[in-house]
């Protein structure tokens, strides 16, 4: 696999999206023979072989096998695939004149969750993880007429992997993302990274990357709205480190403010909208450009707003964003994976600052290095894609994992993984907090060992729903061990649109709305609180949600309905985070804050 490019978008790029011929391979026939050894002849799908003869056996034929729509989960394509997990081949042919000198990547915007490429019958190579880029080089093998990129996509569960067999949201399995051409010179700007040094408000620290033979360069990097232009060199491993100070507006929900950028060496050059801001903590304070916030926040799945399916365009990203908005929300947790790079940069543009996540999603394999080297990959991926985007203040490393050495072990990890990749931002991870009876009152305290590694503590409760009933949450008191900001990553319960009965009622209306109502004053009790992301902005598809006529395999925990419809209970935390961001609701959480 080839290093990945950054900023694809602003690149000389050929899309390749649209329908690509599919053929579904249950058995991985086009791949291994009957004794399941590795196929490398013509009857391996990748070589796209024809009949030479009236009597040559060829058992598969992409022209003749269908199409998928790229990007797009095959789930939602074709009834017959709903609960589809297996392999896929995808074959997309085109031409391509490549000018001498130039050099050329197939870039892909993600697959879930295996993925084997292949141009004109050869490898090319493979990426595990659903979430995240990945791209070969195809300079020497493509041809200016009939090539053939091939890709398996297999999303098929393995205990191993990130995330393992049971997650509560559909495997979508599919070329997810938009596929895309790249060239690009000779030597060329791989990657960069451009922001505020850590704690400063003026000082930007970052450094550029080159990939190819001519890697001692000049670099110059450009604001031109500021009158900026620095020339920086690049060592003898392509890489050109900097530092220099500037005053620029810095960027923040209420002026989600972004410059242009140029990023130009000797032979290569590109251009991106960066925004800076400087977010760090300060005791139990969440501090954005040295001032105290408080974080109106919402989950949200990668799932298209008003279509079955995954959600991968700007459009998307547009409509559920533009629902939190609506919510009066300048947070949102990206739930439990890296979701598309439209989403980030569309955040960055709206104003909505951004907690991104890998799947380390309860019960992986700890102790399995392999299952290590996964997370740890699609957290660089993760990184890698996403470091200038303003918007995205919080990596978080884990969501409800059980507490034991191996775990720890494990997270601490990719916590330092992620301080090192990019010194920046904050890492955290959704924890679930004990309790324990008192009296007539239950306490909570958040005392997980790892939260020691943490920069913010995230805490997952369903009283309400899965434990209590809402209004016990009025009888709970939380504390923690320690002296660090804590974000309420989720909270809630399920409710089906339009179904409607008393506030006791299970899956009404007016059970969810009452269940808000004591959440958020219970959170409001919470002293070092400052932050929350309820579970979730909208139904989402899942395989554990079998109640007919009720879950129909969604997640029915959503304020907004998979049909856009807005539930009582949207209101209730639009009222909430609209007093919040005006000041009216003044809970202990905010004493002394400067107002949202
Ligand atoms: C969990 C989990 C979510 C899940 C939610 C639920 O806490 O993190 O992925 O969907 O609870 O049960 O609805």
């Amino acid at each position: 696999m080839a290093p990945l490019i950054a900023n694809v978008s602003a690149r000389q790029t050929t899309n390749l999206d649209g329908q690509w011929q599919a053929i579904v391979d249950p058995y991985d026939v086009g791949a291994l023979d009957y004794r399941a050894q590795p196929l490398s002849n013509s009857n391996a799908f990748y070589k796209n072989h024809k009949p030479q003869s009236k009597s040559e056996l060829v058992e598969y034929d992409f022209d003749t096998s269908g199409h998928l729509n790229v990007p797009g989960d095959w789930n939602t394509q074709r009834e017959s695939l709903l609960f589809y997990e297996g392999s896929v081949w995808y074959k997309r042919s085109f031409d391509y004149a490549k000018p001498p000198k130039k050099r050329l990547f197939v870039h892909f915007g993600a697959a879930n969750y295996l993925a084997y490429a292949y141009l004109n019958g050869e490898e090319l190579g493979y990426h595990e993880g659903g979430f995240t880029p990945f791209d070969f080089e195809i300079t020497d093998r493509v041809k200016s007429q009939g090539n053939f990129l091939v890709l398996r996509v297999n999303n098929t569960r393995g205990k191993e992997q990130v995330p393992t067999v049971n997650t509560d949201w559909w495997n979508y399995g599919g070329i997810t993302r938009p596929v895309t051409l790249v060239e690009v010179p000779g030597t060329f700007i791989q990657d960069y990274l451009i922001q505020l040094e850590r704690g400063s408000s003026r000082q930007i620290k970052g450094w550029v990357q080159l990939n190819g033979p001519q890697l001692k360069q000049n670099v110059t990097i450009r604001i031109p709205e500021a009158g900026i232009s620095k020339i920086f060199q690049s060592d003898s491993k392509g890489r050109a480190e900097f530092s220099f100070a500037a005053d620029l507006m810095p960027w923040s929900p209420e002026n989600p403010k972004l410059y242009n950028i140029e990023i130009a060496g000797e032979t290569d050059q590109v251009s991106d909208r960066i925004g800076f801001r400087s977010i760090e903590v300060r005791g139990t304070d969440l501090l954005l450009n040295g001032k105290p916030i408080f974080l109106r926040g919402i989950d949200i799945h990668e799932e298209a707003p008003m279509r079955p399916g995954r959600a991968w365009s700007e459009d998307d990203a547009r409509t559920l964003l533009g629902w939190a908005k609506e919510l009066s929300c300048n947070f949102v947790r990206l739930a439990h994976y890296p979701h598309n790079e439209a989403m980030l940069r569309t955040a960055d543009q709206m104003g909505i600052m951004v907690w991104a996540e890998v799947p380390v999603y309860w019960t992986i394999q700890w102790e399995n290095p392999n299952t290590l080297r996964n997370a740890e990959n699609q957290l660089s991926e993760m990184i890698a894609r996403d470091h200038n985007r303003a918007a995205l203040i919080i990596y978080s490393v884990a969501n409800e994992t059980p507490i034991s050495d191996a775990r720890n072990r494990f997270l601490r990890q990719l916590i330092q993984g992620a301080h090192s990749a990019d010194p920046t931002r904050l890492v955290s991870a959704a924890l679930e907090a004990k309790e324990r009876a008192e009296g007539k009152r239950f306490k909570i305290r958040i005392d997980d060992p790892l939260a020691n590694d943490l920069d913010v503590l995230g805490n997952n409760e369903y009283i309400g729903w899965y434990v209590h009933t809402p209004e016990d949450a009025d009888l709970i008191d939380w504390s923690s061990s320690y002296d660090k900001p804590l974000i309420m990553s989720e909270f809630g319960g399920d409710a089906l649109f339009g179904y409607h009965g008393d506030a006791h009622a299970r899956w009404t209306e007016e059970y969810q709305e009452n269940l808000y109502r004591h959440q958020i004053a219970m959170l409001m009790r919470i002293s070092f609180l400052r932050g929350t992301t309820p579970w979730i902005l909208k139904d989402f598809r899942s395989p554990r949600r079998t109640l007919p006529g009720i879950q129909d395999y969604f997640n029915r925990k959503g304020l907004v309905s998979d049909h856009g419809e807005k539930k009582k209970a949207f209101f209730v935390l639009q009222k909430f985070y609209r007093d919040l961001a005006t000041g009216a609701e003044t809970g202990p959480a905010l004493n002394g804050q400067q107002k949202p």
